[in-house]
């Protein structure tokens, strides 16, 4: 099933399908903020009074044209200046994903868009991350990343434990300064290149928390999994680390009742708010992680039939 709907993720017919589909927006909502800076804004004013940080994703990915990217660039710089405007920006940072705003067109076009972004956000007073896509995306990203973090140090890191290089991108990244989100992975792989089975991807995944929590930088600590929460929340009891050394990240809409535990339990924690129209691949990365969900939505469909 994961398999399936990570291949549909990229179908074109299938997109066609999904999207035109009455349901698909209220199911979609669960996961999106909205379509608007204005949705956007008010999801994040909402969570940061809940005692939560928030991560900002404008949706779209595997830009193919010129213009595109710069229309992406552009909404990211029209969402940084809102919350610098309305005093978000403290608590309220923005994910990339380098396909979006041109790195498959060109690296370097993809390079100097992600920089105007960082220009804006340290203008506003806050950070960047770059999301982690497939795995051809892996190098080129973090060449990016290096390049960024030589104008701004505070650019963020993503790896995925599913990857079998990433214990080896972990030791070197976890350096004094350095942010680094670990998460499992959304994307389809090979066995070539990544673990098949969850168990190995979970015990990665611990291998990889123990690297950059022993580490000198900032780990992000990206999960849902119970047991992986539990491991990271040790961990840290252990290493002695402040609470302002690391955070975990959830994504908008999933264990939002753990996110407050969390935050109650004095830990930062981050919520990854997507927003925008182009919901279409990140909501079919959603479904194929957790069968109820597409439950949920078939169940939806039916209702509506
Ligand atoms: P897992 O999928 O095993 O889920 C554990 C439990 O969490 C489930 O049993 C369920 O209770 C709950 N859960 C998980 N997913 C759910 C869902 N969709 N709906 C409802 N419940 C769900 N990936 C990537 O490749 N590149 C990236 O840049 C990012 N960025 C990113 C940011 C943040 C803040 C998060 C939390 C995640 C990402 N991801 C990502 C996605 C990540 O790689 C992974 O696909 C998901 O987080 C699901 O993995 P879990 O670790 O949650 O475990």
């Amino acid at each position: 099933m994961r398999a399936a709907l990570l291949t549909a993720s990229r179908r074109k017919s299938v997109r066609r399908v999904v999207e035109r589909a009455p349901v698909s927006r209220n199911v979609v909502k669960r996961f999106v903020a909205g379509a608007s800076v204005d949705d956007a804004v008010a999801t994040t004013e909402q969570l940061v009074a809940s005692g939560l940080t928030v991560s900002l994703d404008h949706l779209g990915e595997d830009t193919t044209e010129i213009a595109h990217a710069k229309a992406t660039t552009s909404a990211y710089l029209a969402l940084l200046d809102r919350l610098a405007a309305v005093r978000l920006a403290a608590k309220a940072e923005v994910s990339v994903k380098l396909s979006a705003v041109g790195q498959a067109l060109d690296r370097s076009l993809g390079l100097d868009n992600a920089r105007e972004i960082c220009a804006a956000a340290a203008v506003a007073g806050t950070t960047v991350t770059l999301d982690m896509e497939d795995h051809t995306t892996t190098d080129s990203t973090l060449e990016t990343l290096a390049e960024l973090r030589g104008d701004y140090p505070w650019v963020g890191a993503v790896v995925q434990s599913y990857l079998r290089r990433t214990e080896a991108d972990c030791r070197a990244l976890a350096t004094a300064g350095s942010r680094v989100r670990l998460c499992k992975g959304a994307y389809k792989e090979p066995e070539s290149v990544a673990y098949q089975r969850g168990q190995d991807v979970d015990e990665s995944y611990l291998r990889c928390l123990a690297i950059l929590m022993a580490g000198r930088g900032y780990p992000m600590v990206a999960s849902h999994d119970p047991a992986l929460v539990e491991a990271a929340e040790r961990l840290v009891a252990g290493s002695g680390r402040a609470a302002d050394s690391y955070e975990f990240q959830m994504l908008y809409g999933i264990r939002p009742d753990e996110q407050r535990r969390l935050a109650g339990a004095g830990h930062t924690v981050r919520v990854y708010v997507p927003y925008g129209d182009d919901w279409y691949g990140y909501f079919m990365r959603r479904l194929a992680e957790r069968p109820a969900n597409v439950k949920f939505f078939l169940r939806a469909l039916r209702s509506r039939s």
